[in-house]
């Protein structure tokens, strides 16, 4: 069967891209092998005076390389040739006899978007599905097959920078403003559209737009004066070391690769580009990455419960119980999926600010233009608030956020349970307590789960939902599939004080604190754990999630998990003068009006220190302590079934509390340092700090069996 099929519109030869056995086109070996068959076909077939690229599948153009393909490299050599051989064969298409148009519809990513650069001309739909990018830095990589050169030199240095480091992905418009393509049309004409600008091409009656056509004129006065494109590189790399803190080494390669095709032409990039390829594919950063690419793609389709799954009902009226931050963010996010909101609090004002909470969070996609100001209304339109239950009554899920008291939630949950329906599912967002214990309050258990969401809603991209014993399978799988239309990362745990990521937070962060007990300085732990990778040091966190609720967590958790999670003397002292964090305006660091961070409060060292001398310790240690608190705590999670595998606390860790992306998380994390070790290391600081630090039951039994949580080679999961 073959991958590509050949259609003759008179002179113009369409080849349609269509694997075989797959949802999506990837790029493949097979399929590079099949594109220089064909080229070859129409260097022989004179009657052959243009050519077009389509996909024949239904919503997408290419969606990159296949990368279960990368697993198989055993040296940077492998590597490198397979990049050199992908460069040859789009080169052997840039130089083919005829103008070649890409038509493309749907994702355009990697070597989709690459493929499309080696041709003439490329037409993209204006459907919402069209998206465009060159997203293998998101994998540690970086475009291989000639996207370091061919992209800069067609829409300019700075933009394409800006899509090769982050890669980001644009849609259609932004496309053609960019110059990333040269048209853009309804779908239902874009074949005939390609057909036509293919016979234009050929004709000579109309010519390929002027390359770096998006750059505007002082990119392109940038672009090709030497000391101005120095300064462009010279930033860029400054950037990305202030962002990747020098942790993400696929930007520096891509910005090398850049450089070399600029200063010594594209033979020279193309080799630089292949090389560096070669040895980012054997780096441990682009494994992880990859590890993660694929276990959020098997989480995608896990439907959370053990097979049989029942199916999911659709979620078309949800009910918000606190108008607060996180219930107006729920409501957001939920209207920009479709859904009808109906959001209650106890006073008109209270529900007033939650409905402009709402429209701020929708607004800020029309301020980005990723939705049109008629979406925008007619998102607005779909939430509406109250103060009574009224609205309730045909709901299909029902999310309570209010304040965390178990006696206020009981009483929620005893109130509304009657105005529902009875086949509704009840979530709570709680962050610590146990979904059974809130369930002890319903009348139907079985309906009761928690759909734990971080803050801030629209932005963090993971939800737990919590099951209990009871819990019915019909309920969690609801939870699930809504949790996906929302677009968030889900794992499904079971209950206990803190679920998993709660729980592996606050052991991390009390760690810290049990450092400031032993007179770290505040700034130097936050410092440590940023260079290890975590987005913001845990103190900063503290004072962003609120103090206060890190004390109230941290009664909670030491209550169920005894001295392992005594909060540090640090914490208590912060929480008991009344300090909140950021929202308060005053914490462990100080905050202006705009609640902008600036530097320690000095003062703070009075509250926690008791005047003591802050005493430089080495950074190891630190990171150390921290980071093998939390990876010990995953690991009871394991060994106690509220994960159901090593693959979900992986992601938990990643999407939801900050674990650094590069490091796999947790279990990934175990499995690179070595099970023996990390025992060892886990011993050595329970002798010092004992009670914590006990290695869990589950790893010592590991490290005997000498077991690893995931393969050593090949697909990890
Ligand atoms: P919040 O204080 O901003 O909002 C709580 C809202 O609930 C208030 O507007 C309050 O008026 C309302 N409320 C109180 N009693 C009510 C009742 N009987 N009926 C309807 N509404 C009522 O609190 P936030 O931060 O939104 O937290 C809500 C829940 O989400 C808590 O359980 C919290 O633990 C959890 N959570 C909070 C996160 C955060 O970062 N803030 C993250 C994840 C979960």
């Amino acid at each position: 069967m073959s991958a590509i099929r050949f259609d003759r519109r008179d002179d113009v030869l369409v080849l349609t891209l269509d694997v075989p056995g797959d949802a999506v086109n990837k790029l493949t070996t097979v399929l590079g092998e099949e594109l220089s068959g064909a080229m070859a076909e129409i260097d022989r077939d004179p009657s052959v005076r243009a050519c077009v690229i389509v996909s024949g599948k239904p919503d997408s153009f290419i969606v990159g390389a296949d990368i279960e393909q990368f697993l198989e490299f055993r040296r940077e050599l492998d590597a490198a040739r397979a990049s050199q051989a992908g460069q040859e064969v789009l080169n052997a298409l840039a130089a083919l006899r005829v103008p070649v148009v890409t038509a493309i519809h749907g994702a355009c990513m990697g070597g989709g978007l690459e493929l499309s650069l080696a041709t003439t001309y490329r037409i993209c739909t204006d459907h919402t599905k069209t998206l465009l990018a060159v997203p293998e830095v998101q994998l540690g990589l970086i475009p291989g097959m000639g996207g370091t050169q061919r992209l800069p030199r067609l829409i300019g240095l700075q933009a394409a920078l800006d899509l090769m480091l982050t890669g980001r992905s644009v849609r259609a418009r932004k496309a053609l403003q960019l110059g990333l393509v040269d048209e853009m049309v309804h779908p239902a004409i874009l074949l005939d559209v390609a057909v036509a600008r293919a016979r234009e091409l050929a004709d000579g009656t109309r010519r390929p737009a002027r390359r770096g056509r998006g750059a505007g004129t002082t990119g392109l006065l940038l672009d090709t004066n030497f000391a101005g494109r120095a300064v462009v590189f010279r930033k860029a790399r400054e950037n990305v070391l202030v962002k990747t803190h020098g942790h993400f080494p696929a930007p520096l390669a891509a910005l090398d690769a850049v450089h070399a095709g600029f200063e010594r032409g594209m033979a020279e990039g193309l080799r630089e580009e292949a090389r560096r390829f070669g040895e980012l594919a054997m780096t441990p950063v682009s494994r992880e990455l990859i590890f993660l690419f694929f276990a959020t793609t098997a989480l995608k389709k896990d439907a959370g419960v053990e097979p049989p799954a029942p199916a999911a009902a659709p979620v078309r009226k949800l009910g918000v119980l606190g108008a607060g931050f996180m219930g107006a963010g729920i409501a957001g996010v939920a209207a920009q999926a479709g859904t009808i909101v109906r959001l209650k609090d106890t006073d008109p004002a209270r529900v007033g600010r939650g409905l402009a909470a709402v429209r701020s969070v929708i607004g800020e996609r029309l301020a980005r233009r990723s939705i049109t100001r008629q979406q925008f209304a007619d998102q607005l339109l779909l939430v509406s608030g109250t103060t009574a239950y009224a609205g309730f009554g045909n709901a299909d899920l029902v999310i309570e956020a209010v304040f965390e008291d178990l006696d206020l939630k009981h009483r929620v949950l005893r109130e509304v349970e009657p105005a529902i329906r009875p086949d509704a599912v009840y979530a709570s967002n709680t962050s610590t307590i146990p979904i059974g214990e809130i369930a002890r309050a319903a009348a139907r258990p079985e309906r009761v789960l928690g759909m734990h969401f971080f803050s801030p809603v629209h932005r963090m991209p993971l939800l737990e939902v919590i099951v209990t014993a009871q819990t019915a399978k019909e309920a969690v799988v609801t939870a699930v599939d809504y949790g996906r239309a929302l677009g968030k990362t889900v794992i499904v745990v079971h209950d206990g004080p803190g679920f998993y990521t709660t729980r592996t937070l606050s052991a991390y962060m009390n760690e810290a604190g049990m450092l400031l007990d032993e007179n770290a300085a505040i700034e130097q732990v936050d410092r440590v754990l940023v260079e290890f990778g975590f987005p913001v040091g845990p103190i900063t966190l503290l004072d962003e999630v609120g103090i206060d609720v890190g004390g109230k967590v941290g009664l909670v958790l030491s209550q169920a998990f005894g001295h392992r999670m005594t909060p540090s003397q640090a914490l208590r002292r912060v929480v008991e003068s009344g300090r909140t964090g950021r929202k308060g305006g005053s914490g462990f660091y100080r905050y202006d009006k705009h609640g902008k961070k600036g530097t320690v409060d000095p003062t703070v060292y009075a509250l926690i220190g008791e005047g003591r001398q802050r005493m430089p310790m080495p950074a190891g240690e630190m990171v150390e302590r921290c980071t093998l608190a939390m990876v010990n705590e995953a690991a009871h999670c394991l060994q106690e079934g509220i994960l159901r595998s090593p693959r979900d606390g992986d992601i938990g860790a990643v999407f939801g509390i900050g674990f650094p992306p590069f490091r796999g998380g947790p279990f990934r994390y175990i499995d690179s340092l070595g099970i023996d070790e990390v025992v060892r290391r886990l011993e050595d600081l329970h002798a010092r700090f004992a009670p914590r630090f006990e290695p869990a039951a589950l790893l010592l039994d590991m490290a005997r069996a000498r077991r690893r949580f995931y393969p050593a080679e090949g697909r990890p999961v």
